[in-house]
């Protein structure tokens, strides 16, 4: 097992191994003071591992029960999220008790959102079970509910009491759900790990899973610890995530997450090269890399369209806009840029 301390506004460890989902009863104990617990699940996850979750509670004494949500993005809304706050009111759980969020990033997110919300706040731990959540949603206090103007536009910063990473979950995952967190990944490599995005190459991730999640949970400690609260060199963690968002609103969240981060890294570093910010084996390894791991490289959507939902971006500060470039080998950096130019690089991007 591999554990890394997170030193935000509040401390905590992410334990990353095999058998942890079994270690949830007696881990929580030593970080909840209650004992009455809600494990927040989605369909998808709820026939895998609730049971064994539960299991795992009540052998380390909690009154514990699981709530489940529709799979999908849709679930992440103002209506889900009102009937998971008031169904822990009628169960009158208290400031001292806790919310499990076991799943992926709009359990995470949305159990986040909630556990920051009910009664100013109650006990939270991130149990993800896909790598995206893994790798990045479970990590670093980020928690939202999507509105109807964009995705993540109500949420709180509220950093969890613990994260267990169990790999055995995510190998049981279909191969699509897998692929969208290696864009992930992939976006660690090329934000400031060149030597990742090479054993990304050379190894599959599934022969390398719990050092790949480890090194990018070391990644996002970093960023998170020297801006919790994404004034400054966060935003880096937004790489492609600019077109990323635009793409999965104006699918109706059909186009994954993952997926839609897989083109905006694409479309915002084949822009990049052509501006001559970057140079082309940038581009050249991020295309390997994203076709080896079955992730898409286009979309049909138009510049004009992926620009103008992005002006809902909340990194939009008046008529400025702060896009992710790539510039190195294994780097890229903030660049702040008139949202009047934003369609030129999306236009940019397109391949020729
Ligand atoms: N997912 C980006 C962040 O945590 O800042």
């Amino acid at each position: 097992m591999r554990t890394i301390h997170i030193a935000a506004s509040r401390e905590y460890d992410v334990h990353i191994g095999p058998g942890l989902l079994d270690e949830l009863g007696a881990r929580a104990a030593q970080v909840l003071r209650g004992r009455n617990a809600v494990i927040v699940t989605d369909s998808n996850v709820a026939p895998l591992y609730l049971d064994r979750a539960l299991a795992s509670m009540r052998a380390a004494g909690f009154t514990a029960e699981g709530y489940v949500i529709p799979a999908g993005e849709a679930s992440k809304c103002g209506t889900t999220y009102l009937n998971l706050v008031n169904d822990l009111a009628e169960r009158r759980l208290t400031r001292a008790d806790g919310l499990i969020a076991l799943g992926g990033g709009v359990v995470g997110d949305l159990t986040g959102f909630a556990a920051a919300t009910y009664m100013r706040g109650v006990g939270l731990i991130q149990v993800p079970t896909t790598l995206l959540a893994c790798v990045d949603s479970s990590v670093g206090g980020k928690t939202a509910i999507d509105l109807p103007a964009g995705k993540n536009l109500c949420g709180a910063f509220y950093q969890p009491w613990l994260v267990l990473c169990d790999p055995e979950t995510i190998g049981s995952l279909p191969d699509s759900v897998l692929s969208d967190g290696c864009a992930e990944v992939i976006k660690y490599g090329m934000l400031g790990d060149g030597k990742l995005l090479h054993s990304l190459l050379d190894t599959h991730i599934k022969d390398q899973m719990e050092a790949v999640i480890a090194r990018c949970v070391e990644m996002k400690r970093d960023v998170v610890e020297g801006d919790e609260f994404d004034t400054g060199r966060r935003q880096l963690l937004n790489l492609g995530h600019t077109f990323a968002h635009s793409i999965e609103k104006l699918s109706g969240y059909a186009i994954p997450h993952g997926s839609a981060v897989a083109i905006g890294m694409m479309r915002i570093t084949r822009a990049a090269v052509r501006k001559g910010l970057c140079p082309q084996d940038c581009l050249d390894v991020l295309q390997a890399l994203l076709k080896k791991y079955n992730l898409p490289l286009e979309t049909q959507y138009s510049p004009e369209a992926l620009a103008d939902v992005a002006l809902s971006d909340k990194k939009r500060k008046g008529d400025t806009l702060t896009l992710v470039v790539p510039c190195a080998y294994g780097e890229s950096a903030l660049r702040p840029v008139p949202v009047a130019e934003l369609a030129d690089w999306a236009r940019s991007g397109l391949d020729a």
